[in-house]
């Protein structure tokens, strides 16, 4: 399993691949913690491809690889994000800015190609699109903080969906997911967000009703680590005497964010009101 890696088979004949270090996964795992101060090192051409072969060897319903990548390195789309969302610059001026596309394009391209009517029921083309996406974003995470590179995932880029899906010249049927920030960190400290416990998340057999006592000591935990967060739309609920995640996760979702998302994905070509549209693009 832990072979050095000097050539491989991930893209069907044996291709060389960069050489690395060697580190245990499950460590890499355990420490996770996103990144958003990055320092000016780059990160070479040698680590991309790395990354993006890690990316590429998630698991993928029926290996259709229903999704793509667009690595950013034009000054001049990095500006126009950072115009876009000014409060995110800080990932958009990262030294590596990659963006996350569910692509359902490329599948039905090759449909017309060899002839076949693309049929497939659009929520669930694109929830596999989605999924196969997320993985891929996960191992290309994993794999990269395996190698010291500090990343965050930017969902911030679906408040624009269409100007981002513009701005990146996507076709229809792709669509953009999140965007993630990779550069080596700058001054990190180490900030392991503890997550829920396990005896909330995994359910043995059936399913267990929740327990809120729970998630009460969920909040404790995360206010006695790391103090507490700040309010979610102090403007509209007030300020909390002391704020917490459960807090912060009712006030989230009390609020409809992107109300328009669902046009957006019919513009995109995800969602036709009369049945899925053939791509002619
Ligand atoms: C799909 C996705 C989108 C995210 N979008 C943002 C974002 O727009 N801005 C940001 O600062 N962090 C973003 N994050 C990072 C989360 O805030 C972070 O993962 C979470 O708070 C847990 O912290 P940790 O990753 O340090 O454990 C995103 C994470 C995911 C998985």
């Amino acid at each position: 399993m832990n072979k050095p890696l000097t050539e491989h088979l991930r893209y069907g004949s044996l291709n060389p691949v960069p050489k690395n270090e060697s580190r245990r996964t499950i460590d890499t795992i355990l420490s996770h913690q996103s990144c958003r101060t990055f320092s000016d090192q780059p990160i070479n051409e040698e680590i991309k491809q790395l990354l993006f072969a890690a990316a590429q060897s998630a698991p993928s319903k029926s290996n259709l690889q229903q999704y793509s990548f667009v690595d950013v390195v034009s000054p001049l789309i990095r500006a126009k994000l950072v115009q876009m969302f000014p409060s995110t610059h800080w990932a958009f001026d990262a030294p590596m800015l990659v963006f996350v596309i569910g692509d359902t394009h490329r599948t039905q391209q090759i449909n017309l190609a060899r002839k076949h009517e693309y049929r497939w029921e659009q929520t669930d083309a694109f929830l596999n699109t989605t999924v196969d996406a997320s993985l891929a974003l996960a191992f290309m995470i994993a794999a990269a903080e395996g190698l010291g590179i500090g990343t965050c995932p930017i969902s911030k880029v679906r408040e624009s969906t269409d100007s981002v899906a513009s701005l990146l010249e996507l076709p229809k049927g792709a669509f953009p997911i999140c965007a993630c920030a990779l550069g080596y960190p700058k001054n990190q400290e180490q900030k392991i967000l503890p997550r829920l416990p396990q005896s909330v998340v995994i359910h043995r057999d059936t399913y267990q009703p929740l327990d809120l006592k729970e998630i009460d000591q969920y909040d404790e935990t995360l206010n006695r680590v790391f103090g507490p967060p700040k309010s979610r739309y102090p403007e509209k609920f007030g300020e909390p005497e002391v704020g917490t995640w459960s807090d912060n996760v009712a006030r989230q979702t009390a609020v409809l964010e992107r109300p328009d998302f669902r046009d957006t994905c019919e513009r995109l070509g995800l969602f036709g009101k009369q049945g899925q549209q053939p791509i002619s693009d």
